[in-house]
Parts: structure tokens; sequence; C-alpha cells
């Protein structure tokens, strides 16, 4: 499971998060839907543990980050939005140093990179570099470098940006069998119809609060209609419509 207790983080006088909590129960997929600069990278970085909380606090899986910081880390995966790989490393070569970070070694390290290259397409680019590596393919590698220590929760920033359909299948395939195993995931995304598709629950976030939260269905009902369509409902609920400013100057 993944919860965070009334998060702020502030940049000088600005509210970057804004007394965010959050629940993600363990076989849930929870999205995390706003708009650009709302505050989901940063709510992200600071479960993953990579900024600290101005104030709140992040329990992943019964450990509190503050206290229990390896605890809680090892038992979570963690996709960036923008992740950074060593290009002049091979593909099997970047799991092996993974699985080192998290401390995995032993015979059944080399098993599980190979699980791993295998269930995301990469066997044939093992022994390949990063650095050939078309866009789709690194995101894979990425994916399959955070699910190599058996995460029971995961963070994941955007996953579907600029995938391919066949990339993208293979992902939700991936999350959604990862949560049907018991796997809480809280997921960020701009793509409504994987909103819907994929989460079970949705919070949505507006500068820095968390202004809506509930399934699809509940959403709708808050919006106050039953659009067919999710877009209309999110930009009702974050009342973003640009279409006067766009008449004004064309
Ligand atoms: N290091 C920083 N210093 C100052 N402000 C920051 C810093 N990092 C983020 N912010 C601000 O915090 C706000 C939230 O940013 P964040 O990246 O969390 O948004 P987001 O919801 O992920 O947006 P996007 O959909 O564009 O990815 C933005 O206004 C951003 O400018
Ligand atoms: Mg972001």
């Amino acid at each position: 499971m993944i919860a965070t207790h009334h998060l702020v983080k502030t940049y000088g006088a600005f509210t970057a998060v804004d007394d965010v909590s959050l629940e993600v129960a363990p076989g849930e997929i929870h999205g995390f839907l706003g708009p650009n600069g709302a505050g989901k990278t940063t709510t992200i970085k600071i479960i993953a543990g990579l900024l600290k909380p101005t104030s709140g606090r992040v329990v992943v899986n019964g450990h509190d980050l503050a206290t229990e910081a390896e605890a809680a880390k090892a038992s979570l995966g963690f996709i960036p939005d923008r992740p950074f790989i060593y290009e002049k490393l091979t593909a099997g070569e970047f799991l092996r140093f993974h699985a080192g970070l998290y401390g995995l070694d032993g015979d059944g390290v080399t098993q599980r990179i190979r699980e791993m290259l295998e269930l995301f397409e990469l066997s044939r680019w093992e022994g390949e570099l990063v650095e050939s590596f078309s866009h789709g393919m690194k995101q894979r590698l990425v994916m399959s470098a955070a699910f190599l220590h058996r995460p029971r929760a995961v963070v994941v920033d955007e996953p579907m940006i600029g995938l391919d359909p066949r990339g993208a299948r293979l992902i939700k395939d991936v999350f959604r069998r990862m949560s049907q195993h018991g796997v809480a995931i809280l997921m960020s995304t701009h793509t409504l119809e994987v909103a819907e598709e994929m989460c079970d629950r949705i919070s949505i976030i507006l500068k820095g609060r968390i202004i809506a939260r509930g399934t699809v269905d509940e959403l709708r009902v808050m919006a106050g209609g039953a659009d067919e369509q999710l877009t209309p409902v999110f930009l009702k609920l974050t009342g973003g419509s640009a279409l006067q400013e766009i008449d004004e100057i064309v």
C-alpha cells in the first residue's frame, strides 16, 4: 500500500503540494490526474524518497519513509517521468547494476533479469548499448528495472508517453496483472482514456490540492453530469477550457 498524510511541499513562498492525503490499497490502480504544474511529479518524488516534504508523512507497505526509509524504498518500485539511464551500459548491465542497488545477488538474479527482459520484449537487446535504444525500448527497460525486486507498491509518472500501441498495451497488461497480484499502483497520467480504462479510483490535483477523488462514475457525478467521455468531466473539475482565449488571439 501507499499512503500520504497531509503532505506539503513549499518552495519559498510557493506551495507546490498542499495538504495531499492519498491512500492506495493493495491491488488498487490509483490514477493521479491534474493539469501541468499541479504537483503530481512533486508528490510522486516525495513518495519515492527523492524529495523531502516540508511536512506530512509517507507510508509505503507499512514503513514510514521518515523512520524506515530503507524498508520503504526496498518495497517500492519507482518509474520516473524522465528516467536517467547511463547510455554506455548494455540493457543487461543496466539491470544488473539496478539489481545491485536493491541488494539482489546470487543465481536468482540472472534468472530474474531474463524474466524481466522477456516480459518487456527486450531479450534480443540484452547485449546492446542503451544509446542505440528507441524511446519505447528505454521506457520498457526502465520498467524492467523497477519491477526486478518484486515491489509491493509502484509509483509511476506518466508511463504511456511516446509508446506505440503495442508498447502501451504491454505496459497496461503488466500493470493490470501486478494489481491482480496485490501490488498497489499510483500512476500519474494525462491520457484520460488510460485513466478510465485502468484506474479503480482517481484523484484529481489542482494547484497542489486534491479537489476530487473517486471512481470515474463518481467523478462524472461530481462534475454534474453523466458525460460519456472523461475529458469534459476533467475540464469541468479543473476549470480548464481555453476556447475563449484562443478566440481572442486568432
Ligand atoms: N525545485 C523547484 N523549485 C521551485 N518550484 C518548483 C520546483 N519543482 C517544482 N516546482 C513547481 O511546483 C509545481 C508543481 O510541479 P510538478 O512538476 O509537481 O507538476 P506536475 O503536476 O507533475 O506537472 P506536469 O503535468 O507538467 O508534469 C510547478 O509549479 C513547478 O514549477
Ligand atoms: Mg509531472
